[in-house]
């Protein structure tokens, strides 16, 4: 049986995952793919931590061009994550005509199109399942089960840290702080928690969905990007009392020759089948012509889930090698050349639902003075809601509109933040609609 060649380099969470991976599932994975898959050597800085695995005859070693420049080693994992080595490394291995598997969406998200082109170049494959949605299979999906399928929208959870403190404030009323103090000691949380929870994680992953979906150029610069550090108990109670809840969501949309792309909060009903995905779990649905509608549900984070979809690309390679073919499946699912610059819908041409709630004074006039200024900028009010105590003189007023334009919300709710009829910045939160709704 032929033996494949492995290098890790990283051997933090992700690379244990991997590690014992190859060592636990070894029979299962010879007799599935037909190859022997031997990890030779895992690189890290740290060479001493236990990290409760027998490595047998694997070498651990503190120089990663150990593993980027053996001649043995086939396919190379990068797990160390960041921008800056991961990215020398990766480049280097790829220049070395090495096959490497990445779980690093920053890195793609923002150099994914330079990798691409390196690995075509060297004629290697560069697999990422793990980069997007941890164990859920959503790149394969993308790439070769709907192939035959324009997509049409895609809508997800992608970052476990964000849901897992909307659904424990919205659950048990806890505080922003403790809830991603829970997120960070279950481990999916990002080194740097700005990542998880001002949306940028999951952007760099919509970035990437984007591409696959549409053979667009991964553009992570122009997708509209807000996290959820704004939304407070009183306004899940609010979009509880709608029938909504409220999630982090990055939606994708193609029209004729633009996509839409953003991150943000979102208000989406019972109906929508994300309202249901909870704590730390992820999916995605995806509205393709062929199928309808799909929906992916997993685990997005988390040593184990993730290990398994890096597992699936070295198995898609290792095949390849066996077979004696390589690249089959085009890296981003469509040949390079096929792959082109995509505009992305500008935030303020979005056409959408609004929920906008006003710290309002509690005096006459007060609601005809603000839903006088959404009227002058064609704002069309569908309901008007105060409830909740007074207090210091101020009441929550809470107004959902009918679809209307970003540009004229923002206007107008800088016009209003100048009266004296409020206090504070209105906060809004864009309402989604399912094809039922
Ligand atoms: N920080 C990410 C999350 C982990 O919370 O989902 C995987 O990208």
């Amino acid at each position: 049986m032929k033996t494949i060649h492995i290098g890790i380099l990283g051997y933090g969470v992700v690379g244990t995952g991997v590690a014992r991976l190859l060592k636990e599932k070894k029979q299962l994975l010879e007799s599935r793919i037909g190859a022997a898959l031997k990890l030779k050597t895992i690189a890290d800085i740290d060479t001493t931590t236990d990290r409760g695995l027998d490595l047998g005859d694997t070498s651990l070693v503190s120089d990663a061009n150990l593993i980027i420049n053996d001649p043995q080693i086939d396919i190379i994992v990068e797990t160390i994550g960041g921008e800056t080595l991961a990215k020398k490394f990766i480049l280097d291995a790829l220049e070395n005509q090495k096959h490497v598997v990445t779980a690093n969406k920053a890195l793609l998200a923002s150099f994914g199109n330079d990798l691409v082109k390196v690995a075509g170049k060297n004629l290697v494959d560069l697999g990422f399942e793990a980069s997007c949605g941890g164990c859920m299979p959503i790149i394969k999906s993308l790439r070769e089960s709907l192939v035959a399928n324009d997509i049409k929208s895609m809508s997800a959870i992608l970052n476990g840290t964000c849901n897992y403190i909307l659904t424990k404030i919205s659950r048990e009323g806890s505080g922003f702080e403790e809830a991603l103090k829970h997120a960070q000691d279950l481990g999916y949380a990002e080194a740097e928690p700005s990542l998880d929870i001002d949306g940028f994680d999951t952007a760099h992953k919509l970035a990437i969905l984007n591409s696959l979906a549409h053979g667009m150029e991964i553009n992570l610069k122009d997708i509209h990007v807000e996290g959820i550090r704004n939304i407070t108990p009183v306004d899940i109670e609010f979009a509880r009392s709608f029938g909504y809840t409220i999630k982090l969501l990055a939606i994708g949309k193609i029209h004729d020759d633009y996509v839409e792309a953003r991150v943000h909060p979102t208000m989406i009903s019972g109906s929508n089948p994300l309202s249901h995905v909870e704590m730390s779990m992820n999916a995605i649905v995806i509205d393709a012509d062929a199928t309808g509608q799909t929906m992916l549900y997993g685990h997005g984070a988390g040593m184990m889930p993730t290990a398994s979809a890096v597992l699936s690309d070295i198995a898609d390679i290792a095949r390849n090698i066996i077979s004696g073919t390589k690249r089959r499946v085009p890296i981003l699912g469509y040949p390079e050349d096929n792959i082109k610059p995509m505009p992305i819908l500008p935030m303020d041409e979005l056409y959408t639902r609004y929920y906008l709630r006003f710290e309002a004074q509690d005096h006459p006039g007060v609601l005809a003075k603000i839903s006088g200024i959404l009227g002058e900028n064609n704002i069309s009010i569908k309901s008007v809601h105060q409830k909740g105590r007074k207090t210091n003189g101020k009441v929550p007023v809470v107004m959902i509109t009918h679809i209307a334009k970003e540009a004229w919300v923002q206007k107008a709710l800088k016009q209003i933040s100048k009266t004296d009829s409020v206090v504070g910045r209105p906060i809004v939160i864009r309402i989604e609609e399912t094809d039922q709704e």
